[in-house]
């Protein structure tokens, strides 16, 4: 009988130390899940088992296991003489450098990790407990999905798990990784998770998967090309990271833990820092001379942080915008910044979902917010029109204007036309807003500009060409500074770069206490 289980044991019956070797008997079946057949192929295939991943996650000797008896309770398809302790799923809880975390881990060694009724259920009582106690989740997946043998059921245990991810959105941080299958519509809890990490080559993620995609659209292509870690951390960013392997991935789950609280009123872990390091003199040097030359915003988001801590968020997906975590002075912050070294910078339908869903996790866990900018505008286009860039660019003006905790933005260089109030500019709500000397911040770019207003003046010029660049000229001398805006206060202060760090240290330090609150609702609209 293919079983870990032993149905037909009666305690009753025992003695004493007969019921201690039954419990004995109990976990060592339970721990071994499918067997060890099936072990040694989840090996073979370069992945760990539910137990593996879950030692390597936690605190050493942390882990506390519920429902590790658990069995279904179906009966058609001789499901009645197949059943194994624990049904698939390892659910429990224990420490990530001492803090309290609630984890499943799905065992695809027990009927491919597929998930049944009662595995379901042994999830949402772990939801329930994490949002309770208000701890984050974090979901290790590796299922063919549905138990097919079950039906309804299944699908029932489904809608049960999305429904709390729903609930729990916002209040409990909640993690999934992708270490094997997760298609149809398993892919709906992992998408409405906070953070998807996905394992290069051993995992995927589709609602059809290649069968179903060559009979309706006759397409011809791999489960890896179609919903590989590489695609969907480049192509559709539905991932946020992609790691080289399980153990890669674990610990890079256990960094961003680093940076994030218990719930959504707790405020992240302080470290600490190197104060003697306020200074920073190679900011001096990042800007070139020439402002339409590229730059790597990187560079100066790795001279304002402390040491190593920048910790990016969808790194290969719209690289026009940057979004991660860092430490400021210790502290937690989320970094959103304009990328000059990709599409000048420039905003578009990806880099606006980018921002705008990296901004909402923020707001939601207490992260303060700082803004890079260095922005020429709205990408102009067809593609861009077609597919609703005023639907989605107005999804990050929307996520800063609603965000109530700290936010400060430093103009780096551009900060042009609508792009300007959209990035955390102090119109909708920007605490504090810097600008290095060389910002410039206008309608548009000068170029454009004397062309539009100066249009009949240039035609009616002997010689146009040097009119046109006398009034870029004008224009230039106008606009590109930083003054006009710092004068009406929309900009706080003009700084060195090499201050910046100092001065942005001690405006959140000044920020730290801050109460602001939304208008009594039910919940925004946010343009979806
Ligand atoms: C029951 C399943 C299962 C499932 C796999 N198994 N998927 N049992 N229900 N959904 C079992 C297999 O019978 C096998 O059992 C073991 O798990 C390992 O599966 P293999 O096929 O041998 O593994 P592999 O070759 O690695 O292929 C993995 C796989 C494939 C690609 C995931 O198993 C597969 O295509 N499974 C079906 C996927 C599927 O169609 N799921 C339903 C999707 S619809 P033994 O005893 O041999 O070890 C869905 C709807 C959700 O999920 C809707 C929510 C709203």
């Amino acid at each position: 009988m293919a079983t870990n289980s032993k149905p037909n044991s009666n305690p009753k019956l025992l003695s004493k130390k007969e019921k201690y070797e039954l419990l004995n008997e109990k976990n060592a079946l339970a721990e071994k899940g499918g067997g060890e057949k099936r072990i040694a192929s989840q090996h073979k295939k370069g992945k760990l088992t539910a137990r593996e991943r879950i030692d390597l996650l936690l605190d050493k000797g942390s882990f506390e296991e519920i429902g590790k008896f658990v069995e279904h309770r179906a009966t058609d398809f001789g499901l009645d003489k197949e059943v194994y302790l624990g049904d698939g799923v390892v659910t429990g809880y224990g420490t990530v450098n001492g803090r309290l975390i609630y984890v499943y881990s799905q065992d695809f060694t027990v009927f491919g990790g597929s998930l049944s009724e009662t595995h379901a259920e042994k999830i949402c009582k772990l939801m329930d407990l994490a949002m309770k106690n208000g701890a984050p989740i974090i979901g290790l997946n590796d299922s063919g999905g549905a138990r097919i043998q079950e039906g309804v059921v299944s699908l029932g245990g489904y809608a049960d798990i999305f429904y709390r991810n729903t609930r729990a959105s916002g209040m409990i941080p909640q993690i999934s990784a992708i270490m094997g299958p997760c298609a149809g519509g398993a892919v709906y809890s992992p998408a409405i998770t906070d953070f998807i990490f996905m394992v290069e080559n051993t995992s995927y993620m589709f609602v059809t998967g290649p069968n179903v995609v060559k009979t309706v659209t006759q397409e011809d292509v791999t489960s890896e090309e179609l919903g590989g870690a590489s695609t969907h951390s480049t192509k559709s960013g539905v991932t946020h990271f992609a790691s080289p392997n399980e153990v890669q991935c674990l610990k890079d789950i256990k960094k961003l833990l680093s940076y994030i609280p218990q719930n959504c009123e707790d405020k992240p872990s302080a470290y600490d820092y190197d104060a003697t390091e306020e200074l920073r003199p190679a900011l001096d040097h990042i800007i070139p001379d020439n402002p339409n030359q590229p730059y790597d915003m990187r560079e100066v988001i790795n001279n304002l942080v402390d040491g190593d801590s920048f910790f990016e968020v969808h790194k290969n997906f719209a690289d026009n915008i940057i979004v991660g975590f860092a430490r400021l002075g210790g502290k937690s912050i989320g970094i959103v910044g304009n990328q000059p070294a990709s599409l000048a910078g420039v905003l578009d339908i990806d880099a606006s979902n980018k921002g705008a869903r990296f901004v909402r996790f923020c707001d939601c866990f207490n992260i303060p917010l700082l803004v890079l900018e260095d922005v020429p505008g709205f990408l102009p286009g067809t593609d861009q029109e077609w597919n609703g860039i005023i639907t989605n660019g107005a999804k990050l003006l929307y996520a800063f204007s609603e965000a109530t905790v700290p936010r400060i933005t430093v103009i780096t260089r551009k900060a042009y036309g609508g792009a300007y109030d959209v990035m955390n500019s102090k119109h909708i709500g920007a605490d504090m807003n810097y600008a290095w000397p060389m910002a410039e911040i206008a309608v548009m770019g000068a170029k454009g500009a004397a062309e539009i207003i100066f249009r009949k003046e240039i035609a009616a010029a002997d010689d146009p060409e040097a009119k046109l660049q006398e009034k870029i000229d004008e224009y230039t001398a106008k606009f590109a500074n930083p003054y006009n805006a710092a004068r009406r206060g929309y900009v706080d202060e003009v700084i060195e770069p090499h201050d910046t760090r100092k001065k942005l240290i001690r405006a959140f330090g000044m920020l730290e206490n801050k109460v602001d609150t939304l208008p009594k609702k039910k919940h925004g609209n946010i343009p979806l």
